[in-house]
């Protein structure tokens, strides 16, 4: 098959002839149809952590082409079914393959079943930016999720939620993490009968999508102007809001989004203070940084550190995912389907994304698929499916 490989010395990646994965125990092997580009691909790639000819790539959708041993029959999988998930990748020390192939092998209870009503180009949006929401919201911020992962600890929780009212700031709102975090506020909302009102930051051609369905935002500040953060302050009364998620986390975000909350306030980031990518002394409260690789329940090697196994942030993962499969409302992200397939993921989607920080993007080519992203995925056909 053919697959994107990574060129550790070069800092590069290209499309070889690799061997066809076989699933292990409780794995099934996917034939990949769409792949979606997430900022760590090229980021690992422009730094690698992984030896040359580990595959790349995390997001992917496609078919059960074989399902391995032990896998259960109350799985509901089988050979044809349509199915989404991620995999690490190139972005870890980890010896792992990742999903810019023409097979991939994932876990059984690590993917998910894609109704026929969806495209494999949107389902394969859903999954890492997906789960990174999904962890920041309820499993560390702590809001009520609108599926249990943990019996009784989650239905009390959810009970201490009832009638509530609070306040949810995004920062970044128009990114692919924010529009899936924005949904999954008002799923949590929905839950117990919480008033939650959700405040975000984008640019402001993005206002209009951003306030109407399913993202349903209350206010919206541009963040390109000084004064936003006293803007969301003053639209809580003065307060300050109770939940904060940083969807940018470079640079000076992590100590501005802070400033916008009250005593008690809590919030989450996308990217961590070990990586470099911003730096803040006397923030009022610790941000909370996880990776969504958490949720594969192994050991990571990653940025320097490694993040031990968690067998409840794998827990988390498997019950977010049979949540989707259960048809969970959760509308895929915009999608951008980008010419060319895998041969044109590095010099095309790669580019777009550029090596790792918002402020790195370049845009220098004219094509119309080579405009900025902004509130899109994208997304790449794999094989000759189609
Ligand atoms: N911790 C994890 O495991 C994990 C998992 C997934 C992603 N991440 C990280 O999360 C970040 C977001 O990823 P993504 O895929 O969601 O990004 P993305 O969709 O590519 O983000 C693009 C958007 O960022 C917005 N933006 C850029 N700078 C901004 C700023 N200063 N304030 C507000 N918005 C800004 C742009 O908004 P406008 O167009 O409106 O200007 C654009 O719409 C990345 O750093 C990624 O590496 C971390």
């Amino acid at each position: 098959m053919q697959g994107l490989v990574l060129d550790t010395e070069q800092k590069t990646a290209f499309v070889k002839d690799i061997p066809i994965p076989e699933p292990g125990a409780g794995e099934v092997l996917i034939q990949v149809y769409t792949v979606a580009l997430n900022p760590i691909d090229p980021l690992y790639v422009h730094n690698p952590l992984g030896a040359t000819g580990r595959t790349v790539g995390s997001d992917f959708a496609g078919i059960i082409n074989k399902l391995g041993e032990a896998v259960p029959s109350t799985s509901g999988l089988k050979e044809g079914q349509r199915v989404a998930g991620f995999l690490q990748g190139a972005c870890s020390v980890n010896e792992r393959p990742g999903s810019f192939a023409e097979y991939a092998v994932a876990p059984w209870d690590l993917v998910w079943r894609v109704p026929s009503t969806l495209s494999f180009e949107e389902a394969a949006t859903k999954n890492l930016c997906g789960l990174t929401a999904a962890q920041a919201v309820f499993f560390r911020l702590g809001l009520p999720a609108p599926f249990t992962w943990k019996g009784k600890e989650e239905e009390d929780r959810i009970r201490k939620w009832a009638k509530k009212e609070v306040y949810f700031f995004i920062a970044g709102a128009s990114t692919s993490v924010g529009m899936y975090a924005a949904q999954l506020v008002r799923r949590s909302a929905e839950v117990n009968g919480a008033t939650i009102r959700l405040l975000g930051a984008a640019s402001k051609q993005r206002f209009s999508l951003l306030k109407s369905e399913p993202y349903g935002y209350d206010d919206l500040v541009d963040y390109r102007n000084n004064d936003w953060v006293e803007h969301i302050r003053a639209l809580t009364g003065g307060k300050g809001v109770d939940f904060a998620y940083d969807c940018i986390s470079e640079g000076n975000t992590v100590k501005t989004v802070s400033e916008t909350l009250n005593n008690s306030g809590n919030m989450a980031i996308v990217r961590s203070r070990e990586g470099n990518a911003w730096n803040a002394e006397d923030l009022p409260v610790e941000p909370i940084y996880g990776a969504v690789w958490e949720g594969l329940g192994i050991e990571i090697q990653y940025q320097g550190f490694t993040v031990p196994t968690s067998p409840e942030a794998r827990a988390f993962a498997v019950a977010f995912f049979k949540w989707l499969s259960e048809g969970g409302e959760l509308s895929a992200n915009p999608v951008r389907l980008m010419p060319g397939g895998l041969d044109s993921i590095v010099k095309d989607g790669f580019l777009l994304l550029g090596p790792g920080s918002m402020e790195d993007r370049e845009h220098t080519r004219t094509e119309s698929w080579m405009r900025p992203i902004s509130a899109e995925k994208l997304v790449y056909r794999v094989g000759e499916w189609n």
